[in-house]
């Protein structure tokens, strides 16, 4: 039998890891930069904790979920998103007695149940940023500015941000009586696929891809009608600060997010580079989770990003991202005593800080070259049996493929230097 990977699922091989060793390094940058702190939270956790965090009507919870039961017949999900962990453990943990406001990141895994297309998989990788305890709206336009500046570090400038107000849940309220006053009566005419939203949460006919469902609601309420003082003052200072911190943005009305947490600023982060699935980042503040999970009433605003759409288009633009480092040496060694000393050679200059390897396949000298030029070696060192009672070997620089005999000391000398 051939086993397969789970469909919707991905390996990062080795020849791919280093550009995500490279984002990750981006990522942990710009985070040291903007003060906020890693956090781990555990891959699964209590299904409910996702139900509620998330919301029972969301898509994500109502048929994306990798659930299961654990054998003390507790039910548990493989995490779809890491906001309602990091809530989870904020109040769990008190985090907010230690500090009043916590600044957290984290980069990794997520699962979710979807169909898998480009840019679309079922285990994918977020990076991802949240502020606990603060409701200034200077700190959404610092959210809203980290995963742009990440963005520019990997070198994508193709993008766009999208930012909206989604209120809160009465000014939503409010809107859903007019928005289904506006819907209700030509409720058939919605394409099949969007009309269960019309029951179930009309605000996310706005998010449709359907052109039909886009035409029909042309002259429908907007959110924005509804907006208080508090709501429109709010979402102006977000914007006034995104202009002082030089972040282009425009304002998408129709902006709706598929997670039910959000209060107030709502954003995404499109690039063109992409498919069908645009989005590279998306996020916005979520003033009642926390105590919608337990805590006491606190503030908060955060984003996450998909890493493999960051990668490709970053990939899109040109920038191959990180190579490798070459290795910085490959013994050659061919007799047993040879062998033996190049093995001994290898640790000492392993123990030195230097990148070596060497020949564990009996090949001829010649194939160890050959094996040397395919790994791109900065050198070669040669072991030769009339050599090591003079303690001395031949090293080769393999761009310049200038050859001498030299010591331990002048082996370390030559290759440290470069
Ligand atoms: P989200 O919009 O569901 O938000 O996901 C954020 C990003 O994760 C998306 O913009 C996309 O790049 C990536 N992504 C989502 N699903 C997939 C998938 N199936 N395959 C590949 N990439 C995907 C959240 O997850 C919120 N927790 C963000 C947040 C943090 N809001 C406040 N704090």
């Amino acid at each position: 039998m051939k086993y397969q990977r789970i469909k919707g699922t991905f390996d990062i091989l080795p020849e791919e890891s280093a550009k995500w060793v490279y984002l990750e390094s981006i990522v942990r940058d710009a985070m040291r930069r903007f003060n906020y702190k890693e956090i781990r939270p555990p891959i699964f956790e209590m299904t409910e904790l996702f139900a509620r965090g998330i919301g029972e009507g969301t898509d994500i919870v109502s048929k994306e979920m990798f659930s299961f039961t654990d054998m003390g017949g507790r039910n548990l999900t493989l995490r779809p998103e890491a906001t309602a962990s990091v809530v989870r453990a904020f109040v769990e943990e008190s985090l907010g007695k230690k500090s009043p406001l916590n600044k957290v990141f984290y980069i990794g895994p997520m699962f979710r149940q979807e169909k898998p297309q480009k840019g679309r998989q079922r285990q994918f990788h977020q990076f991802g940023a949240e502020a606990i305890g603060s409701s200034d709206p200077k700190i959404d336009a610092e959210i809203i500015a980290i995963s742009v500046q990440i963005l520019k570090d990997c070198g994508i400038s193709q993008f766009e941000v999208a930012i909206n107000s989604v209120a809160t849940p009465e000014i939503r309220a409010k809107h859903r009586t007019e928005l289904l006053k506006f819907v209700e009566p030509i409720a058939d005419k919605f394409p099949s696929v969007d009309r269960e939203k019309i029951e179930r949460n009309p605000l996310r006919l706005f998010d449709s891809k359907e052109q039909l469902t886009k035409s029909l609601l042309t002259d429908a309420p907007l959110l924005s009608q509804f907006y208080d003082e508090a709501v429109k003052r709010d979402f102006e200072l977000v914007m006034a600060t995104l202009e002082k911190l030089n972040v282009p943005y425009s304002v998408d009305p129709r902006l709706v997010r598929g997670l039910d947490y959000y209060t107030r600023t709502a954003f995404e982060v499109r690039s063109s580079l992409l498919g069908a699935q645009d989005a590279l980042s998306g996020g916005g503040r979520y003033d009642l989770l926390i105590q919608e999970l337990g805590g006491d009433a606190t503030p908060a605003v955060g984003f996450a990003a998909g890493m493999e759409r960051t990668l490709l288009a970053m990939e899109a633009t040109g920038n191959k991202g990180f190579t490798e480092k070459p290795l910085d040496i490959f013994i050659v060694a061919v007799n047993p005593d040879e062998r033996t000393e190049a093995a001994n050679l290898a640790g000492a200059l392993r123990e030195a800080g230097l990148s070596v390897d060497l020949d564990y396949l009996e090949r001829s000298q010649k194939s160890q070259m050959k094996e040397a030029a395919r790994q791109n070696a900065r050198f070669a060192i040669f072991v030769f049996s009339d050599d090591l009672k003079d303690r001395v070997y031949t090293i080769k620089n393999m761009t310049t493929t200038e050859q001498q005999k030299l010591p331990y000391e002048g082996i370390l000398r030559a290759t440290l230097s470069i």
